[in-house]
Protein backbone atom coordinates (compact mmCIF):
# COMPACT_ATOMS: atom_id res chain seq x y z
CA UNK A 1 0.00 0.00 0.00
CA UNK A 2 2.98 2.30 0.89
CA UNK A 3 4.21 3.57 -2.80
CA UNK A 4 0.76 4.38 -3.97
CA UNK A 5 -0.89 6.57 -1.61
CA UNK A 6 -0.10 9.65 -0.11
CA UNK A 7 0.66 10.04 3.69
CA UNK A 8 -2.85 11.47 4.55
CA UNK A 9 -4.85 8.76 2.89
CA UNK A 10 -1.88 6.00 4.81
CA UNK A 11 -2.47 7.92 8.19
CA UNK A 12 -6.21 6.54 7.90
CA UNK A 13 -5.79 2.99 5.58
CA UNK A 14 -1.98 1.17 6.34
CA UNK A 15 -2.00 -1.40 8.04
CA UNK A 16 -6.16 -1.41 8.58
CA UNK A 17 -6.77 -3.20 5.43
CA UNK A 18 -8.24 -6.39 7.27
CA UNK A 19 -11.49 -4.78 8.91
CA UNK A 20 -10.79 -4.99 13.05
CA UNK A 21 -13.01 -7.52 15.25
CA UNK A 22 -16.83 -6.44 14.95
CA UNK A 23 -16.79 -3.98 12.21
CA UNK A 24 -14.64 -1.51 14.78
CA UNK A 25 -13.56 1.69 12.61
CA UNK A 26 -10.74 2.01 15.34
CA UNK A 27 -8.04 -0.58 15.73
CA UNK A 28 -8.33 -2.76 19.35
CA UNK A 29 -6.09 -1.38 22.06
CA UNK A 30 -4.47 -5.32 22.73
CA UNK A 31 -3.71 -3.94 26.44
CA UNK A 32 -1.83 -7.16 27.53
CA UNK A 33 1.58 -7.65 28.93
CA UNK A 34 1.81 -11.28 27.77
CA UNK A 35 0.78 -13.16 24.91
CA UNK A 36 0.74 -17.06 24.90
CA UNK A 37 0.42 -20.66 22.62
CA UNK A 38 -1.73 -22.95 23.21
CA UNK A 39 0.44 -25.93 24.62
CA UNK A 40 4.11 -25.80 25.61
CA UNK A 41 5.04 -27.96 22.62
CA UNK A 42 3.49 -25.75 19.72
CA UNK A 43 5.25 -22.47 21.72
CA UNK A 44 9.08 -24.07 21.65
CA UNK A 45 8.56 -25.07 18.17
CA UNK A 46 7.50 -21.57 16.76
CA UNK A 47 10.29 -19.63 18.96
CA UNK A 48 13.04 -21.84 18.24
CA UNK A 49 12.16 -21.08 14.37
CA UNK A 50 11.84 -17.15 14.91
CA UNK A 51 7.77 -17.61 13.90
CA UNK A 52 6.35 -17.05 16.99
CA UNK A 53 5.21 -13.38 16.69
CA UNK A 54 4.10 -11.51 19.72
CA UNK A 55 5.33 -13.24 22.81
CA UNK A 56 5.44 -10.01 25.39
CA UNK A 57 4.56 -6.09 25.35
CA UNK A 58 8.17 -5.16 26.19
CA UNK A 59 9.55 -6.85 22.65
CA UNK A 60 6.67 -5.97 20.35
CA UNK A 61 2.86 -5.40 20.85
CA UNK A 62 0.24 -4.94 17.52
CA UNK A 63 -1.50 -1.39 18.82
CA UNK A 64 2.46 -0.02 19.03
CA UNK A 65 2.98 -2.04 16.08
CA UNK A 66 0.46 -0.03 13.68
CA UNK A 67 1.65 2.57 14.96
CA UNK A 68 5.03 2.04 13.87
CA UNK A 69 3.94 0.82 10.71
CA UNK A 70 2.63 4.35 9.54
CA UNK A 71 5.43 6.46 11.08
CA UNK A 72 7.49 4.31 9.12
CA UNK A 73 5.34 5.34 5.83
CA UNK A 74 5.79 9.17 7.19
CA UNK A 75 9.28 9.40 7.53
CA UNK A 76 10.00 6.98 4.62
CA UNK A 77 12.29 4.64 6.35
CA UNK A 78 12.31 1.11 6.43
CA UNK A 79 10.61 0.87 9.61
CA UNK A 80 10.13 2.67 12.93
CA UNK A 81 10.13 1.78 16.60
CA UNK A 82 8.15 3.66 19.44
CA UNK A 83 9.48 4.05 22.78
CA UNK A 84 7.73 5.83 26.31
CA UNK A 85 9.29 9.11 25.55
CA UNK A 86 11.02 10.75 23.57
CA UNK A 87 13.87 10.78 25.87
CA UNK A 88 13.50 7.01 26.14
CA UNK A 89 14.08 7.15 22.31
CA UNK A 90 16.96 9.69 22.18
CA UNK A 91 18.32 7.72 24.77
CA UNK A 92 18.09 4.57 23.26
CA UNK A 93 19.41 5.64 19.62
CA UNK A 94 22.47 6.86 21.17
CA UNK A 95 23.43 4.28 23.44
CA UNK A 96 23.15 1.33 20.97
CA UNK A 97 26.33 3.36 18.86
CA UNK A 98 28.32 5.31 21.42
CA UNK A 99 30.24 2.55 23.10
CA UNK A 100 32.96 3.27 25.16
CA UNK A 101 35.68 5.50 23.78
CA UNK A 102 33.58 7.24 20.94
CA UNK A 103 33.08 10.26 20.02
CA UNK A 104 29.79 12.41 19.70
CA UNK A 105 29.52 15.79 17.23
CA UNK A 106 25.71 17.35 18.49
CA UNK A 107 24.42 20.61 17.74
CA UNK A 108 24.76 23.30 21.18
CA UNK A 109 20.92 24.36 20.74
CA UNK A 110 19.62 20.53 20.99
CA UNK A 111 16.95 20.56 23.31
CA UNK A 112 18.47 20.20 27.10
CA UNK A 113 17.97 17.06 28.51
CA UNK A 114 19.74 15.60 25.19
CA UNK A 115 22.68 18.05 25.69
CA UNK A 116 22.95 16.78 29.38
CA UNK A 117 22.68 13.37 28.37
CA UNK A 118 25.62 13.59 26.07
CA UNK A 119 27.93 16.59 27.23
CA UNK A 120 27.69 15.09 30.96
CA UNK A 121 25.84 11.55 31.79
CA UNK A 122 27.63 9.55 29.28
CA UNK A 123 30.99 10.75 30.13
CA UNK A 124 30.95 8.20 33.06
CA UNK A 125 30.78 5.99 30.17
CA UNK A 126 33.49 6.85 28.74
CA UNK A 127 31.91 9.11 25.78
CA UNK A 128 32.92 12.63 24.58
CA UNK A 129 30.92 15.11 22.71
CA UNK A 130 31.95 18.10 21.23
CA UNK A 131 29.25 20.89 20.71
CA UNK A 132 28.73 23.05 17.45
CA UNK A 133 26.70 25.32 16.52
CA UNK A 134 25.72 23.30 13.21
CA UNK A 135 25.43 26.50 10.82
CA UNK A 136 28.57 25.75 8.98
CA UNK A 137 30.35 22.41 7.34
CA UNK A 138 33.07 23.56 8.88
CA UNK A 139 32.67 23.37 12.26
CA UNK A 140 32.05 20.22 11.53
CA UNK A 141 35.01 19.21 9.63
CA UNK A 142 37.26 20.96 12.90
CA UNK A 143 35.53 18.84 15.18
CA UNK A 144 36.17 15.42 13.79
CA UNK A 145 37.95 12.94 15.28
CA UNK A 146 39.31 9.31 14.34
CA UNK A 147 36.55 8.41 16.94
CA UNK A 148 33.82 9.88 15.79
CA UNK A 149 30.92 8.02 15.66
CA UNK A 150 27.52 9.87 15.78
CA UNK A 151 26.52 13.29 14.92
CA UNK A 152 23.40 14.62 16.61
CA UNK A 153 21.29 17.06 14.89
CA UNK A 154 18.59 19.26 15.96
CA UNK A 155 17.09 21.10 12.77
CA UNK A 156 15.10 23.65 13.36
CA UNK A 157 17.04 23.55 16.82
CA UNK A 158 15.18 24.19 20.51
CA UNK A 159 14.39 27.84 21.66
CA UNK A 160 16.22 29.83 19.10
CA UNK A 161 15.44 27.30 15.77
CA UNK A 162 18.63 27.00 13.95
CA UNK A 163 19.02 24.77 11.17
CA UNK A 164 21.61 22.67 9.70
CA UNK A 165 22.20 21.41 6.02
CA UNK A 166 21.18 18.07 6.59
CA UNK A 167 22.40 16.73 2.94
CA UNK A 168 25.61 18.20 3.16
CA UNK A 169 25.79 17.27 6.93
CA UNK A 170 24.79 13.51 6.17
CA UNK A 171 26.81 13.25 2.86
CA UNK A 172 30.05 13.88 4.25
CA UNK A 173 29.15 12.05 7.74
CA UNK A 174 28.77 9.08 5.58
CA UNK A 175 31.93 9.52 3.72
CA UNK A 176 33.69 9.84 6.75
CA UNK A 177 31.91 6.54 8.05
CA UNK A 178 29.86 8.23 10.86
CA UNK A 179 26.23 7.75 11.67
CA UNK A 180 23.76 11.23 11.56
CA UNK A 181 20.71 11.40 14.14
CA UNK A 182 18.33 14.28 13.66
CA UNK A 183 15.39 15.47 15.93
CA UNK A 184 12.92 15.72 13.60
CA UNK A 185 9.57 16.95 16.18
CA UNK A 186 9.32 20.69 15.32
CA UNK A 187 8.96 19.93 11.49
CA UNK A 188 7.03 16.58 11.55
CA UNK A 189 7.20 14.00 8.96
CA UNK A 190 4.50 16.42 7.08
CA UNK A 191 7.22 19.42 6.91
CA UNK A 192 10.54 17.71 6.78
CA UNK A 193 11.92 14.14 5.82
CA UNK A 194 15.39 14.20 7.28
CA UNK A 195 16.30 10.52 6.42
CA UNK A 196 14.96 11.36 2.41
CA UNK A 197 17.93 14.32 2.60
CA UNK A 198 20.31 11.28 4.00
CA UNK A 199 20.43 11.02 7.60
CA UNK A 200 20.30 8.06 8.82
CA UNK A 201 17.75 7.77 12.19
CA UNK A 202 15.18 10.12 12.71
CA UNK A 203 13.60 10.79 16.44
CA UNK A 204 10.84 12.38 17.60
CA UNK A 205 8.77 13.51 21.00
CA UNK A 206 5.75 12.01 19.97
CA UNK A 207 4.42 14.10 23.07
CA UNK A 208 4.32 17.05 20.85
CA UNK A 209 2.73 17.45 17.45
CA UNK A 210 2.62 13.66 16.57
CA UNK A 211 -0.05 13.15 19.66
CA UNK A 212 -0.99 16.32 18.95
CA UNK A 213 -3.53 16.53 22.52
CA UNK A 214 -1.22 16.68 25.41
CA UNK A 215 -2.21 13.27 26.73
CA UNK A 216 0.18 10.83 26.00
CA UNK A 217 4.05 10.35 26.50
CA UNK A 218 5.71 8.82 23.34
CA UNK A 219 8.98 8.58 21.30
CA UNK A 220 9.58 7.60 17.83
CA UNK A 221 12.93 6.60 15.97
CA UNK A 222 12.76 5.94 12.27
CA UNK A 223 15.28 4.88 10.17
CA UNK A 224 16.84 1.53 8.16
CA UNK A 225 16.27 -2.26 8.86
CA UNK A 226 19.39 -2.99 10.60
CA UNK A 227 20.10 0.17 12.76
CA UNK A 228 16.28 -0.49 13.91
CA UNK A 229 17.00 -4.09 14.87
CA UNK A 230 20.09 -3.00 16.54
CA UNK A 231 18.24 -0.22 18.60
CA UNK A 232 15.24 -2.53 18.89
CA UNK A 233 17.04 -4.90 20.73
CA UNK A 234 18.02 -1.70 23.16
CA UNK A 235 14.50 -0.65 23.46
CA UNK A 236 13.61 -4.49 24.68
CA UNK A 237 16.98 -4.27 27.37
CA UNK A 238 16.51 -1.09 28.89
CA UNK A 239 13.00 -1.26 28.58
CA UNK A 240 11.55 2.03 27.41
CA UNK A 241 8.40 0.47 25.59
CA UNK A 242 5.29 2.55 24.61
CA UNK A 243 2.37 0.56 26.17
CA UNK A 244 -1.01 0.04 24.05
CA UNK A 245 -3.30 2.32 25.43
CA UNK A 246 -0.26 5.46 24.52
CA UNK A 247 0.29 3.11 21.36
CA UNK A 248 -3.24 3.57 20.37
CA UNK A 249 -3.66 7.51 21.71
CA UNK A 250 -1.01 7.84 19.07
CA UNK A 251 -2.34 6.59 16.29
CA UNK A 252 -5.68 8.43 17.09
CA UNK A 253 -3.58 11.83 17.08
CA UNK A 254 -1.42 11.09 13.90
CA UNK A 255 -4.84 10.33 11.94
CA UNK A 256 -5.31 14.28 11.96
CA UNK A 257 -1.77 15.34 11.96
CA UNK A 258 -1.31 16.73 8.08
CA UNK A 259 -4.65 19.09 9.24
CA UNK A 260 -3.35 20.19 12.24
CA UNK A 261 0.48 21.25 10.98
CA UNK A 262 -1.47 23.09 8.07
CA UNK A 263 -3.13 24.94 10.70
CA UNK A 264 0.02 25.16 12.53
CA UNK A 265 1.73 26.67 9.81
CA UNK A 266 -0.19 29.60 8.95
CA UNK A 267 -1.76 30.06 12.08
CA UNK A 268 2.64 30.22 13.63
CA UNK A 269 3.35 32.41 10.81
CA UNK A 270 0.02 35.02 10.99
CA UNK A 271 1.62 35.66 14.95
CA UNK A 272 4.46 35.89 13.72
CA UNK A 273 4.64 38.35 11.27
CA UNK A 274 2.74 40.05 13.60
CA UNK A 275 5.46 39.95 16.81
CA UNK A 276 7.99 41.47 14.50
CA UNK A 277 5.87 44.39 13.81
CA UNK A 278 6.02 44.86 17.33
CA UNK A 279 7.68 48.32 19.05
CA UNK A 280 8.65 45.77 21.68
CA UNK A 281 9.84 42.76 20.17
CA UNK A 282 13.61 43.42 18.82
CA UNK A 283 14.02 40.27 16.56
CA UNK A 284 11.74 37.32 15.87
CA UNK A 285 13.43 33.47 15.73
CA UNK A 286 10.74 31.75 13.45
CA UNK A 287 12.68 30.20 10.02
CA UNK A 288 9.61 31.32 8.08
CA UNK A 289 10.68 34.49 8.08
CA UNK A 290 12.40 35.76 5.18
CA UNK A 291 14.66 38.15 7.70
CA UNK A 292 15.90 34.22 9.52
CA UNK A 293 19.70 34.10 8.83
CA UNK A 294 18.79 30.78 7.50
CA UNK A 295 15.45 31.15 5.46
CA UNK A 296 16.71 30.24 2.54
CA UNK A 297 17.84 26.81 3.70
CA UNK A 298 14.54 26.47 5.43
CA UNK A 299 12.84 26.58 1.96
CA UNK A 300 14.89 24.40 0.87
CA UNK A 301 14.33 21.29 3.38
CA UNK A 302 11.46 21.98 4.87
CA UNK A 303 7.72 21.99 3.26
CA UNK A 304 6.10 24.04 5.97
CA UNK A 305 6.76 25.56 9.67
CA UNK A 306 5.54 24.45 12.70
CA UNK A 307 4.07 26.90 15.05
CA UNK A 308 6.85 27.21 17.76
CA UNK A 309 9.43 29.86 17.69
CA UNK A 310 10.97 32.87 19.84
CA UNK A 311 10.69 36.25 20.19
CA UNK A 312 13.72 38.84 21.48
CA UNK A 313 12.15 42.10 23.82
CA UNK A 314 13.74 45.40 23.64
CA UNK A 315 15.02 46.25 27.27
CA UNK A 316 12.29 45.88 29.53
CA UNK A 317 11.80 45.66 33.38
CA UNK A 318 11.35 42.50 35.21
CA UNK A 319 8.13 43.72 36.12
CA UNK A 320 7.00 44.74 32.72
CA UNK A 321 7.99 41.52 31.67
CA UNK A 322 5.57 39.78 34.21
CA UNK A 323 2.59 42.61 33.53
CA UNK A 324 2.63 41.31 29.93
CA UNK A 325 2.41 37.70 30.65
CA UNK A 326 -0.15 38.28 33.50
CA UNK A 327 -2.34 40.10 31.13
CA UNK A 328 -2.84 36.81 28.51
CA UNK A 329 -6.29 35.30 28.98
CA UNK A 330 -5.46 32.93 26.33
CA UNK A 331 -2.13 31.19 26.73
CA UNK A 332 -0.80 29.17 29.75
CA UNK A 333 2.83 28.70 30.81
CA UNK A 334 4.42 25.16 30.47
CA UNK A 335 6.88 23.20 28.57
CA UNK A 336 5.42 20.45 26.63
CA UNK A 337 4.44 22.07 23.40
CA UNK A 338 2.47 20.55 20.28
CA UNK A 339 -0.67 20.06 21.52
CA UNK A 340 -4.02 22.42 21.09
CA UNK A 341 -3.29 24.94 24.05
CA UNK A 342 -1.17 28.36 23.15
CA UNK A 343 1.88 28.24 25.49
CA UNK A 344 4.68 31.10 26.65
CA UNK A 345 7.78 30.67 28.36
CA UNK A 346 9.98 33.82 28.88
CA UNK A 347 13.29 34.60 30.66
CA UNK A 348 15.40 37.39 30.94
CA UNK A 349 18.31 37.64 28.52
CA UNK A 350 21.46 39.09 28.72
CA UNK A 351 23.16 42.03 31.16
CA UNK A 352 20.90 44.63 32.47
CA UNK A 353 21.22 48.20 31.90
CA UNK A 354 21.73 51.08 34.54
CA UNK A 355 18.00 51.22 34.63
CA UNK A 356 17.58 47.81 35.59
CA UNK A 357 16.14 46.83 32.57
CA UNK A 358 17.16 43.09 29.98
CA UNK A 359 16.00 41.86 26.91
CA UNK A 360 13.97 39.31 27.36
CA UNK A 361 13.39 36.00 25.27
CA UNK A 362 10.04 34.70 25.28
CA UNK A 363 9.51 31.17 23.78
CA UNK A 364 5.76 30.94 22.20
CA UNK A 365 3.49 28.03 20.68
CA UNK A 366 0.43 28.72 19.00
CA UNK A 367 -2.03 26.29 19.48
CA UNK A 368 -5.37 25.63 17.74
CA UNK A 369 -7.36 28.55 18.52
CA UNK A 370 -8.08 31.22 15.98
CA UNK A 371 -4.98 33.37 15.37
CA UNK A 372 -7.16 37.12 15.44
CA UNK A 373 -7.78 36.27 18.77
CA UNK A 374 -4.02 35.32 20.14
CA UNK A 375 -3.12 38.89 18.48
CA UNK A 376 -5.63 41.03 20.28
CA UNK A 377 -4.57 38.78 23.34
CA UNK A 378 -0.71 39.12 22.73
CA UNK A 379 -1.78 43.22 22.08
CA UNK A 380 -4.13 43.45 25.21
CA UNK A 381 -1.12 42.64 27.00
CA UNK A 382 1.95 44.15 24.81
CA UNK A 383 -0.51 47.84 25.60
CA UNK A 384 -0.02 46.69 29.31
CA UNK A 385 3.71 46.68 28.43
CA UNK A 386 3.46 50.47 27.37
CA UNK A 387 1.35 51.62 30.12
C1 LIG B 1 12.88 18.95 20.55
C2 LIG B 1 12.57 17.94 21.62
N1 LIG B 1 13.12 16.72 21.54
C3 LIG B 1 12.89 15.79 22.48
C4 LIG B 1 12.09 16.04 23.57
C5 LIG B 1 11.92 14.97 24.63
O1 LIG B 1 10.68 14.34 24.50
P1 LIG B 1 9.85 13.74 25.74
O2 LIG B 1 9.47 14.87 26.61
O3 LIG B 1 8.71 13.05 25.06
O4 LIG B 1 10.76 12.78 26.43
C6 LIG B 1 11.47 17.27 23.69
C7 LIG B 1 10.56 17.50 24.84
O5 LIG B 1 10.24 18.47 25.34
C8 LIG B 1 11.73 18.27 22.70
O6 LIG B 1 11.21 19.51 22.81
Amino acid sequence: MKQEFSVETLLQHLGEEESFPYGSVTPPIVQTSLFTARTLRERNARQGRNEFGYTYTRADNPTVRLAEQKLAALESTEDALCFSSGMAAIASAILTFAECGAHVICVDTAYPPTRTLLGSWLTRYGVQTTFVSGERMEEFEAAVQPNTRLIYLESPSSLYFRLQDLRAVSQWARAHGIRTLCDNSWATPVFQNPHALGVDLVLHSASKYLGGHSDLLAGVVAGGMEDIVRIRQTRELLGGVLEPFSGWLLLRGLRTLPIRMERAHRSGLQVAKWLASQPHVARVNHPGLPDHPQHALAQAQMRGYSSLFSFETVPITEEQAYAFTERLRLFRFGCSWGGYESLLLGWAHGEANAQGKSPWLFRIYVGLENPDDLIRDLQGAIDALLA
